[in-house]
């Protein structure tokens, strides 16, 4: 078989598969495009079956996934957290921080962009040390504060993207306030110096550059990540299967 043979038959099974199935998606998806009190458009579901497991549209990912295996075959392009990591070992901060910096916005890559700094400390809470999950946790709203004790001025990107007169929510400044006191402010900090985004484009970071610190600093699970029982396997399932019915 040719390759074009190869991929005309993956199609084709593709499809075939896509035709048994009823593929329904959460309301998270499609809140806002619509009203998620209406009831769900109504589906053929005739002869059909609801998908309870892997989507055959996405890869299969290894029966025991790694934190790496969902940076594969789930998250976006990790461009930005690979160089942000990248900048932080450059500017010579500990490992917990280079850690944090590459794992601080695996939820806007591959999970729920909301809050996205609560989502990924979550994900990640039951496998690092705490002082990460802080910092992943409270980046979020420290970048909207400068701290001219280490040079973090407000993002020009955020004028761009969120308009000059935004002002985060009275809940996000409370959560500021509270960062702000407390003993590892630092170490959210400097997440937040070396979030960059205008890091040399040319510079290409591979995941697996990391591998030392991440076995260093991450649990990884014998079980896998998301069978093994943690507060937070539940949220590693449902990006490694986004679409069960239940
Ligand atoms: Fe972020
Ligand atoms: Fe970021």
């Amino acid at each position: 078989m040719t390759t074009l043979q190869k991929a005309e038959a993956a199609d084709h099974a593709l499809s075939q598969e896509m035709d048994r199935l009823v593929i329904v998606k959460s309301a998270i998806y499609t809140s806002g495009e619509r009203d998620p009190r209406e009831p769900l458009p109504r589906q053929d579901d005739r002869g059909k079956l609801h998908l309870m497991g892997h989507d055959p549209r996405l890869p299969r990912m290894p029966d025991k996934p790694t934190l790496f295996d969902y940076f594969k075959y789930r998250f976006g392009p990790a461009t930005h957290m690979l160089q942000s990591a990248r900048l932080a070992q450059k500017n010579g901060v500990s490992e917990k921080i280079v850690l944090a910096c590459l794992l601080h916005d695996i939820a806007t890559s591959g999970f729920i962009r909301a809050d996205h700094g609560y989502w990924a400390a979550q994900l990640v809470e039951p496998y690092v040390d705490p002082e990460v999950t802080f910092a992943i946790r409270y980046h979020q709203v420290l970048r909207f504060y400068p701290d001219d004790s280490v040079g973090y001025r407000y993002p020009d990107s955020y004028i761009r993207l969120f308009g000059a007169d935004f002002k985060p929510e009275p809940y996000l400044h409370r959560a500021y306030e509270y960062a702000r006191g407390h003993k590892w402010y630092m170490t959210a900090r400097l997440l937040t110096v070396n979030d960059l985004y205008s890091f040399d484009p040319n510079v290409h970071v591979e995941l697996e550059e990391f591998t030392d610190v991440v076995g260093r600093h991450f649990r990884q699970p014998e079980e896998g990540l998301g069978f093994d029982d943690s507060p937070s396997a539940h949220m590693w399932r449902t990006i490694m299967w986004p679409t069960r019915y239940l």
